[in-house]
């Protein structure tokens, strides 16, 4: 069954860089960024994973814990880390998922079907660049593909655990292009009446878009 937002995240056991995982009791309480990646020692997956890691502190003040995976055994990527670390400048404490027989990635749906390219040496399809965000109940809240030649925005997946989080305390909704601070959407669930004791600097622009300040605090 293909996995889509509102599907509960699918448990699995593997090895990882940090030693054997259990998915659901790695995630416990927090929330959860799963993140695929085509293979070890790779460039653009190296410069991926030193991103990453250098911004794992910002997902950490979110209650958000990373994990990555890549078609390679422990070994492997323990080697790798290193050099992320040598070439990023980062320091890769995260566990990356071995998954040499593509076994979580088929869980998740993460093989490469349109990339001839992108292929190991025994001409196996690789993964794909899939993240995945999961939220304390291990539902999935987001899903994002990239093709194994497009290296990811980090910042745009903080972005979007922020206005995920943002959306579950508050009744509002984010704009295109929205970053913490700008004004968000009055959720459409929300009357007039209910929106002036919400949020009493809510404007409306049109019937269907009104839009409000968040103080800092109330984020
Ligand atoms: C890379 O990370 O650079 C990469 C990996 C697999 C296919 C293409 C690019």
């Amino acid at each position: 069954m293909s996995l889509r937002l509102g599907s509960t995240a699918p448990d699995f056991k593997a090895d990882s860089s940090n030693g054997p995982i259990s998915f659901h009791d790695y995630i416990g309480d927090s929330w959860a960024v799963l993140f695929s990646h085509p293979d070890d020692f790779t460039p653009v997956c190296t410069t991926e994973l030193g991103a990453f890691a250098k911004l794992e502190p910002e997902f950490t003040k979110r209650g958000v814990k990373l994990i990555g995976l890549s078609a390679n055994g422990t070994e492997s990527h323990k080697a790798w880390i290193k050099d992320i670390d040598e070439v990023t400048g980062s320091k890769l404490s995260f566990p990356i998922i071995a998954d040499p027989e593509r076994k979580v990635a088929t869980l998740y749906d993460m093989i490469d079907y349109q990339d001839a390219t992108n292929v190991d040496n025994k001409g196996l399809q690789m993964t794909i660049r899939s993240v995945f965000i999961i939220d304390p109940k291990k539902t999935i809240r987001l899903i994002i593909s990239y093709p194994a030649a497009v290296g990811r925005n980090s910042a745009e997946v903080l972005r979007t655990v922020d206005a995920l989080q943002l959306g579950d305390k508050h009744r509002v909704t984010t704009p295109i292009n929205w970053v913490p601070g700008d004004d968000v959407i009055v959720h459409p669930s929300v009357s007039n009446e209910e929106a002036k004791s919400l949020f009493p600097n809510f404007r409306i622009i049109k019937p269907y878009l009104r839009l409000t300040p968040l103080k800092p605090e109330e984020k």
